[in-house]
């Protein structure tokens, strides 16, 4: 495995590496790895000859308030999963080599990066898709993995590649939990004890409303409803900025919910803000 942190180094590396035919996966990360992270990489494993994963803590998608200095990091850590999965190559970063002294270029989905997280986090999607068309255009890659667990990032991930026309296939993968149901994130590094159980209730109530479609409620404000009676129970609960049902392609809210939607939910728990969702 070799660690990358030159853009143009990356980009002549994998260009080359594609005219010898090799097919690449990526798996964009911001490190302090965890299974989530680790499914992605085993699934371009899987359905590529290389693999490059890259840890870089993008500033650009994070508010002026948000936790851009705190966010967890242990880039050695993250060197021995990689190595261990058998990760071909990391691409490792510096800020100023991304985003050099005189930079100004920007991409934006329009429509779905407002709704659920748009609305609470002005920019951030710009600054997602910013940096993910950056990666791919350095990476190259045949085939790009994102984890449903943050599904509008992937909506809006999909989308960016077919406007743009950019030769990537996204694949989208299956949310990782812990064997209690919270959905892994480098945030839960963030969680006392206390508020890893106020946590677990996010997933309870995405299951209440889950079995109370399956039972027959179609009405998606009853549905809501439940997740949010059940979420109230955390006791660390701060705050619940969302709980929406939605279509799972235009991401916009529903009033009589169908299979296939999804409840997505954002809350603080404490000072630690939390997302998940299920597919009903
Ligand atoms: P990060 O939060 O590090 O996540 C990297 C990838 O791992 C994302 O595609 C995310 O959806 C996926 N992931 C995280 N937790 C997961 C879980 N429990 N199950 C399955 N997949 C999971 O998302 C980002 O970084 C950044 O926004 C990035 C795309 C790298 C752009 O900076």
């Amino acid at each position: 495995m070799q660690v990358i942190n030159n853009p143009k180094q990356m980009q002549d590396l994998t260009l080359s590496l594609k005219k010898e035919g090799k097919r690449i996966g990526f798996v964009p990360t911001m490190g302090y790895l965890h299974e989530g992270h680790l499914s992605l990489i085993r699934c371009s494993k899987k359905e590529n000859d290389i693999t490059v994963v890259s840890i870089f803590v993008n500033p650009l998608q994070f508010g002026k308030n948000e936790d851009l200095d705190k966010y967890p990091r242990d880039f050695e850590r993250d060197k021995t999963l990689c190595q261990k999965e058998g990760v071909d190559f990391i691409f490792y970063p510096d800020y100023k080599d991304m985003y050099p002294e005189g930079y100004q270029t920007y991409v934006e989905v329009v429509e779905l990066s407002k709704g659920l997280c748009g609305d609470f986090r002005p920019g951030h999607f710009k600054g997602v898709t910013t940096v993910v068309l950056k990666l791919f255009n350095i990476v190259c890659p045949d085939n790009a993995y994102f984890g449903k667990k943050d599904y509008q990032q992937l909506k809006v991930i999909e989308r960016m590649v077919k406007d743009l026309n950019l030769p990537v296939n996204v694949i989208g993968c299956p949310i990782v939990r812990e064997p209690d149901g919270l959905a892994m994130s480098s945030r839960n590094s963030y969680l006392s004890k206390e508020e890893r159980d106020s946590a677990l209730f996010i997933y309870k109530g995405l299951i209440e409303g889950k079995k109370l479609f399956e039972s027959g409620e179609k009405n998606s404000k009853k549905i809501k409803e439940i997740v949010i009676d059940t979420i109230k129970k955390a006791p660390l609960l701060k705050e619940i900025q969302y709980v929406e049902l939605v279509d799972k392609s235009s991401l916009k809210p529903k009033e009589t919910a169908e299979k296939g939607d999804i409840i997505a939910v954002a809350v603080y728990i404490e000072n630690t803000r939390l997302i998940d969702n299920i597919e009903l």
